[in-house]
């Protein structure tokens, strides 16, 4: 009898809980290095080590561009506006109580966090210790080195923190030495170059889902048969009613809870590995057609980008600039774009509805799973010595070479990059983004 009745309470207990619903247990360290999350997974994050480069004898790198995302920030407006919704969604759910409210105020959106501060700083080491031969004898000065941000205080910020790696100690400021740096940005709607995606026929079309035909064609199913289940089975367990278009806003509050607080027991705890990896490639989907592959009209988005480093390049080589270094700080946006135009990290499949989930992943392409916080693209620029004086350029993701396609291994003749971009130099960026 007594028996029987533990077991009944103990069914009671099983069917009313809700802390027996099923809630899943994470550290962060195994979601970062799953791939989830704009955070980098490994340890090289805050480390002021890099190894130099070596590249081959007779060669000497001559030119440096860099394109580089801000570093960690609190959430977006739109996020912030989701979360108030789940707010409003998980008020009375009993193990939400301790973190339901909306910790994100509106007026901190978009806002570099201390960890992107650090971020951008290392980075900014690692290049002086990785390109060590290159900075050995050059001094500041703002005609050889240039900084560049966009005009937002994420990637303006960032870029202070990357040159106070680069020249931190070397400048005459207090004990520190501190060197201060001039870093330009110009108006974001005339920025073709940091904010491409200000171009007006791109927002209307590309980034209007009414207007992308190959958005709407996968991410509604997508929506209907993948998300709208993991919103049914929460609505029943928690006795709320959550609309699916919040499923994939849980997954990016999971994620800054983790960026800025290091919890994983708030809103990460709601969804099992699986729906993780499932709403992140809805963000996947939803980028792979706006700013990658999936639209073609992003194979030339980056072109104002590639005319202005190929002018660059061009100008120091016939000895009218002295540029050495160009060091360019913007976004996530930003560099998927540039990625795209020239044909860099281009999967052999659409990143379609039905994608199996092995294929899902093992996904290295996409902007959850490439372009973390702070995430850098170099282009080197080579002069080798030989028969005529050979030009070389090689493009590295966070210090790894990435083969451009068209060129034969990762040292690409400059002649031949160039013959790649075609009449993408030069483009007529009004023209190209004059729209209707
Ligand atoms: C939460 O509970 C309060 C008080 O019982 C009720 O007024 C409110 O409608 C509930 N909210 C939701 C989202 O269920
Ligand atoms: C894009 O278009 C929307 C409305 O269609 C507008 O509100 C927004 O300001 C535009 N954004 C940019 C970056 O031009
Ligand atoms: C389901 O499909 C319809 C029609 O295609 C679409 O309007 C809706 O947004 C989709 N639902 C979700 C959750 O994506
Ligand atoms: C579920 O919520 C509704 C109101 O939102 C309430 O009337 C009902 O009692 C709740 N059911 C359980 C089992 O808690
Ligand atoms: C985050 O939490 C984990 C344990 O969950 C801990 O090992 C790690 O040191 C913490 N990281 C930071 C930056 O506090
Ligand atoms: C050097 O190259 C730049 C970029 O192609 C060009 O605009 C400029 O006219 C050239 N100058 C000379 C002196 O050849
Ligand atoms: C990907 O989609 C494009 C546009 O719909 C199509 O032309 C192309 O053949 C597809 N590629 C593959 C590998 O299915």
């Amino acid at each position: 009898m007594q028996f029987l009745y533990s077991v009944f309470v103990f069914a009671l207990f099983i069917s009313y809980n809700p802390t027996i619903c099923h809630r899943y247990n994470y550290t962060p360290e195994e979601l970062i290095n799953n791939h989830l999350f704009f955070l980098e997974p490994g340890k090289n994050v805050f480390s002021p080590y890099a190894e130099p480069i070596s590249y081959p004898d007779k060669c000497e790198l001559k030119q440096l561009h860099l394109n580089t995302r801000h570093g960690s920030r609190y959430p977006e407006w739109g996020d912030i506006l989701e979360y108030d919704e789940l707010e409003k969604v998980f008020a009375n759910v009993t193990i939400a109580k301790e973190w339901y409210k909306n910790p994100f105020p509106m007026s901190k959106q978009f806002q570099l966090i201390e960890r992107g501060e650090l971020e951008a700083y290392f980075d900014g080491i690692q290049c002086r210790k990785r390109y060590a031969k290159f900075w050995e004898g050059l001094k500041y000065d703002p005609e050889v080195i240039k900084f560049q941000s966009s005009a937002t205080s994420r990637t303006g910020m960032s870029a202070m923190a990357f040159s106070e790696g680069v020249f931190n100690g070397m400048g005459s400021l207090d004990t520190c030495k501190s060197q201060p740096v001039y870093i330009s940005s110009i108006p974001s709607e005339q920025d073709s170059v940091l904010q491409p995606y200000y171009c007006t026929r791109f927002n209307q079309t590309v980034m209007n889902i009414d207007k992308n035909q190959y958005l709407q064609e996968q991410i509604y199913p997508y929506g209907n048969q993948t998300i709208k289940p993991i919103a049914e089975r929460l609505s029943k367990e928690y006795n709320i009613t959550l609309d699916p278009k919040l499923v994939p806003a849980i997954f990016t509050y999971c994620q800054f809870w983790v960026t800025l607080y290091n919890r994983t027991d708030t809103w990460c705890s709601l969804l099992s590995p699986e729906e993780l990896l499932r709403c992140r490639y809805y963000y996947d989907i939803t980028y792979y057609y706006s700013l990658s592959y999936g639209h073609p009209f992003n194979k030339r988005m980056g072109c104002a980008y590639y005319t202005q480093l190929v002018n660059e390049v061009d100008s120091y080589l016939n000895g009218s600039s002295s540029v050495r270094a160009d060091l360019k700080d913007s976004h996530g946006f930003t560099l998927m774009l540039d990625l795209t135009s020239l044909g860099l990290l281009k999967e052999k499949f659409n990143l379609t509805a039905d994608l199996p989930l092995e294929k899902i992943k093992n996904l290295r392409s996409t902007i959850y799973t490439t372009i973390h916080w702070s995430t850098t693209l170099y282009f080197e620029i080579y002069v080798c010595s030989g028969d005529n004086n050979d030009v070389k350029v090689r493009a590295l993701l966070d210090f790894e070479p990435l083969p451009i396609p068209g060129c034969d291994g990762e040292y690409c003749d400059w002649k031949k990059f160039k013959e790649i971009l075609g009449d993408q130099i030069g483009c007529d960026w009004d023209e190209m983004c004059a729209y209707p």
